[in-house]
């Protein structure tokens, strides 16, 4: 096989024709897009899923419509909702990762994930143990979080008190003052970064809407032109640009989606793979299909 063979044509449009391509040698640039419907296994719930999404669960917070609790003008004149949702969502030991996470620290650890471009700010696919340069967070994460006036970044620790509490932090509490006075922004110090406490509004590093995505997205999507083979695991595909990313490899390149329905161009191109069902268990049969089975749930087993 050299670099210009040209990828192999599915035989059929089955997980065990996959399992070839990658048994084969043929794919080993795999590049894989996922979104919130690989979490809910781990007790997340999605954020579109008819009943248990987030969107259709946020009524109690008598919101002018879901997406406002992400929606960053509406965050700045009422950011209690978030951080009644953050207290849900923060990640930190309650959640696992799920089998599906598994597989693609798998894939990593035998070579074969060329990039992981994630919607999930779970930061569950580190956990899992994906390296982190082989995860693009498109959305950001909770892993870090800064002022949205002055943008001096605020301690992780401190942060996770308040979001624990429900409550708001401001900029200036980071030295963990209960109180703040409200001070003038001091002249930025020569090293730029402003030393006083403005009293701005303290968000986690997350994309909300209304905000540009992480330029890491837009240095590193060009990647997704690079695979050999796609996999796109529990997204509706509803949000641009990242919705995109599964158009961008060639037309003959084999997509395999695992979801438990039918999204975005999937089933237009002749390699389309339709998986459709939960994750979890889409992607246990792709391990058997590749004899990997019993080393996915020894891995997930000692998480
Ligand atoms: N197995 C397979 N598919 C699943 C599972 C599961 N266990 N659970 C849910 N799904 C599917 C749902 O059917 C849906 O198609 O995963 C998809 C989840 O879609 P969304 O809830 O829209 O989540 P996502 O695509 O990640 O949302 C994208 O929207 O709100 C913004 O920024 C937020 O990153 C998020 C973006």
């Amino acid at each position: 096989i050299t670099e210009d063979t040209p990828p192999l044509t599915l035989s059929d449009r089955s997980l065990a024709a996959v399992a070839d391509l990658i048994k084969t040698g043929y794919a080993r640039r795999i590049v894989v897009m996922t979104g919130a419907g690989i979490s809910t296994a781990a007790g997340i719930p999605d954020f579109r899923s008819p009943e248990t999404g987030l969107y259709a669960n946020l009524a109690a917070l008598n919101l002018p419509e879901p997406e406002a609790v992400f929606d960053l003008s509406f965050f700045q004149q009422n950011p209690k909702p978030f951080y009644v949702l953050a207290r849900e969502l923060y990640p930190g030991a309650r959640y696992r990762p799920t089998v599906s996470h598994v597989f693609l620290a798998l894939l990593a650890r035998k070579g074969l994930l060329h990039m992981l471009f994630t919607q999930n700010i779970d930061c569950l696919e580190r956990a899992a143990g994906v390296p982190a340069d082989r995860i693009v967070e498109a959305h950001g994460s909770f892993a870090t979080q800064r002022c949205i006036d002055c943008k001096v970044p605020f301690d992780g620790e401190v942060m996770r008190a308040f979001v624990a509490r429900g409550e708001v932090p401001r900029c200036g509490q980071q030295q963990g003052q209960q109180q703040y006075q409200y001070q003038q922004p001091q002249q930025q110090r020569d090293d730029g970064a402003s030393s006083a406490a403005c009293g701005g509004l303290v968000k986690p590093d997350i994309v909300f809407f209304g905000e540009a995505l992480p330029r890491a997205f837009f240095e590193l999507m060009d990647m997704a032109k690079e695979a050999d083979l796609i996999l796109v695991m529990g997204t509706s595909l509803q949000v641009h640009p990242f919705a995109g990313l599964p158009n961008m490899a060639d037309e003959q390149v084999p997509r395999v989606l695992f979801n438990l329905e039918e999204v975005g161009s999937f089933g237009t191109q002749a390699d389309d793979v339709l998986v459709l069902g939960d994750c979890d268990g889409g992607v246990r049969q792709l391990a058997d299909e590749l004899g990997w089975r019993e080393e996915l749930e020894k891995t997930w087993r000692e998480l």
